[in-house]
């Protein structure tokens, strides 16, 4: 995708050729392409939604191509449906200009997909304008400065399939009404001050086929796992860095789809003797809790297994050796002070 930047030379280069040339260069231009993308009519009402975004941002260069005369279909970041010519994305990243997300967003009644990603000066709530676009499958608010809470509203949003809001300054508690989207099967809230515990809401009503995935990592949160996630079936599940309490061994489970357990940098207590890892698990990560007990030695029978770090917990015994197990370095073990075998020290 052409940045704003190289938009707007191309535009200024066709400004300063000879007119007989810019006349040529236009005809060529007609015949070189013969069903040019204008064709697609721009919807009027989304016209007038976008331009309502692009004057809330004060019109910053990333909108160039954002004007009246020319269809919105062919505008940078906007893609429309081909028969309708209604806007069914807005993929907005890598910006620098400033604002609030408005009220107008609400007004494209047909979008499917929004990507707010990597504006740094979007700043303030997200606007409950929001919950009027009954047709979004897929919102992304990625590293940006929105604050405020994560909100209720979006349980609203029924054909919501992945919501990825991490890496903002959201704050607040996980609103429990997310566990009514029948249809989510991703939800990433990391990088954000949430606090409070985990609803136990979550993926309870799911009707979709495909494991779901829930990344929670870098927040505040705290209490327990809800015991209703030893049912779910991750995908992923990624808790990392929270103040997480009690029992992880409820994530486990041989039979389980799950290809990566992130739990580590919390509180978590537990006995690791008796926990049978998925069978299609590629990622283990549990150090910085205190798990005690020993390593399984089904261990050695995971042939996906590429990640694993239980350091600085408070396991013991031998460390099981054969399988994936001969790639792990010492670093993935230290700190716990009754482990050994390779790569530790022999047992005594
Ligand atoms: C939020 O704004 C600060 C400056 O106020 C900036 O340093 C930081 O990179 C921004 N965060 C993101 C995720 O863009
Ligand atoms: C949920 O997903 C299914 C299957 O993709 C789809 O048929 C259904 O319309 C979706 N539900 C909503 C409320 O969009
Ligand atoms: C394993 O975890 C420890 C403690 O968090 C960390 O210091 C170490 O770098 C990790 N090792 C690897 C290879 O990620």
């Amino acid at each position: 995708m052409p940045g704003p930047q190289k938009i707007m030379k191309k535009m200024t280069a066709a400004g300063t050729l000879p007119p007989f040339l810019s006349l040529f260069f236009f005809i060529l231009l007609l015949f070189s392409n013969p069903l040019p993308v204008s064709s697609v009519r721009c919807n009027k009402d989304d016209k007038k939604a976008l331009l309502g975004i692009k004057a809330a941002f004060n019109n910053g260069d990333h909108f160039a191509s954002w004007t009246e005369e020319s269809s919105c279909c062919e505008w940078y970041s906007v893609i429309c449906d081909a028969e309708s010519g209604r806007v069914m994305e807005l993929n907005i990243f890598d910006a620098d200009f400033a604002g609030s997300i408005p009220a107008a967003i609400g007004d494209l009644s047909y979008i499917h997909s929004i990507v707010f990603y990597k504006l740094p000066n979007v700043v303030g709530p997200m606007p409950s304008a929001l919950a009027k676009l009954k047709n979004l499958v897929y919102l992304t608010i990625r590293e940006t400065n929105i604050s405020g809470p994560v909100p209720d509203f979006l349980s609203e949003l029924t054909a919501l399939n992945q919501i990825d809001l991490s890496f903002n300054r959201l704050s607040g508690s996980i609103p429990s009404s997310l566990g009514d989207l029948h249809n989510l099967t991703s939800l990433d809230l990391s990088g954000n001050q949430l606090s409070g515990t985990i609803p136990p809401s979550l993926f309870q009503k799911i009707t979709m086929k495909e494991p779901p995935s829930l990344r929670l990592s870098h927040n505040d949160l705290t209490g327990e796992i809800p015991p209703a996630f030893g049912k779910v079936g991750f995908f992923e599940i990624d808790l990392s860095q929270n103040r997480l309490t009690g029992d992880g061994s409820l994530l486990f489970g041989r039979s389980k789809p799950t290809s990566k357990i992130d739990l580590s940098r919390n509180q978590f207590e537990f006995d690791l003797t008796h926990v049978e890892f998925p069978e299609a698990i590629n990622v283990v990560n549990l150090n910085e809790n205190r798990i005690h007990g020993s390593i399984p030695a089904q261990i050695t029978k995971l042939e996906n297994l590429q990640h694993l770090n239980v350091s600085h917990n408070d396991l013991s015994g031998q460390i099981p050796s054969g399988g994936e197990m001969g790639r792990f370095d010492e670093s993935r073990f230290l700190q716990n002070t009754r482990l050994c075998g390779k790569p530790l020290p022999l047992c005594k």
